[in-house]
């Protein structure tokens, strides 16, 4: 596809965006705390996320086929679903920073953004219905059984990263599980969406549907890469925090299955000790992930996951993958 008409969807989706959030009157707290998450209204302009799912769906639609107007709603549901998601998940990892400002729940309390998160989870439902107008009832439903079994594979992936926080070792395959829930499953969903947005037959959908998961796959490898080595200044987020909570992301799993090394030492004694890591610890953490090379390690399995992505034979979308994924 060109790159104006993508432009021009992404230039569309952001008029639509606070649209659908606006149609549906929530009380003036929830307007304010979902206004505050997306940067809108007198909260603006502000940082925005990167519209990744969004840009996945344009680009399986439009390569099939679809119009504009067909994929409108169905990309404004999985921006708010997906954001949605980050209100919660933050709840569960207590961060208190986002896009460079405080998280929802640090201004309006965990209560309240417990509210804010589930009225964005029905906009986004409700947003999705209103496709019914351009795709038929049949297609709607099949854009909602596709997104919701998204949702709740999500959930899963969102427990098993909290409950992994306690337990002394987890594996490969475990890991693997967790990521494929939380993060992976989504963008499966976004690009099966812009298939159906496309009318394509059940094949082609889940040929895009596999494509996007393994490319959420590496995406969540890469956040893990930036949780540890990012720049605060470039991803918004606080960094070592996932190290100070002793989360089992793919550096730590690698590591540890690594021989044995003072360096690997360091990293298991460090995430067996139960308790939150202060700065010294995530300091000596990272020196032993340094040490190890785990940084490499990582950036070969997100190397590996855009070789298989590659083996899809779309260009262009292999292009969108690997540019996303640098
Ligand atoms: C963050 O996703 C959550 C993960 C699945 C790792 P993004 O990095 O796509 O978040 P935004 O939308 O750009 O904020
Ligand atoms: C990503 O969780 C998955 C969801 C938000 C559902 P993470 O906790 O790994 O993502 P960040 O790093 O906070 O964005
Ligand atoms: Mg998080
Ligand atoms: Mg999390």
């Amino acid at each position: 596809m060109s790159a104006t008409t993508l432009e021009q969807a992404l230039a569309a989706f952001e008029r639509r965006l606070p649209e659908r959030i606006g149609e549906h009157h929530s009380c003036a707290l929830l307007r304010e705390a979902i206004d505050y998450h997306f940067g809108f209204g007198e909260f603006g302009p502000a940082r925005r996320g990167k519209r990744l799912r969004p840009q996945m769906l344009f680009r399986f639609a439009f390569q099939l086929g679809a119009d504009l107007k067909r994929t409108l709603d169905a990309a404004v549901a999985i921006e708010i679903l997906h954001n949605y998601s980050l209100v919660h998940d933050d709840i569960e990892d207590r961060d208190e920073l986002r896009h460079g400002r405080p998280t929802l729940w640090a201004r309006y309390g965990i209560p309240q953004a417990i509210n804010a998160g589930d009225a964005m989870c029905a906009i986004s439902f409700l947003s999705l219905a209103r496709s019914e107008k351009d795709l038929g009832a049949a297609r709607a439903l099949y854009a909602v059984r596709v997104l919701h079994e998204a949702h709740r594979e999500m959930c899963d992936g969102q427990a098993l990263d909290l409950a992994f926080e306690s337990r002394p070792s987890v594996a490969f395959d475990e890991y693997l599980e967790m990521i494929a829930g939380k993060t992976s499953a989504l963008f499966g969903a976004a690009s099966a969406l812009g298939a159906i947005c496309a009318d394509a037959d059940a094949t082609t959908v889940e040929r895009a549907r596999s494509f996007g998961r393994e490319y959420g796959m590496a995406f969540q490898i890469r956040d893990d890469i930036l949780g540890i080595w990012g720049d605060e200044a470039e991803t918004g987020k606080r960094v070592a925090g996932d190290l100070a909570r002793r989360k089992w992301s793919f550096p730590i799993v690698w590591a540890l299955s690594q021989p044995a090394s003072p360096a690997r030492s360091t990293v298991a004694t460090m995430y067996a000790s139960g308790r939150s890591l202060d700065r010294d610890e995530v300091e000596a953490v990272r020196n032993a992930l340094d040490e190890l090379a785990a940084r490499p390690a990582c950036e070969h399995a997100i190397a590996q996951r855009l070789d298989t992505l590659r083996r899809f034979g779309d260009n262009d979308l292999y292009r969108f993958a690997a540019d996303s994924l640098r």
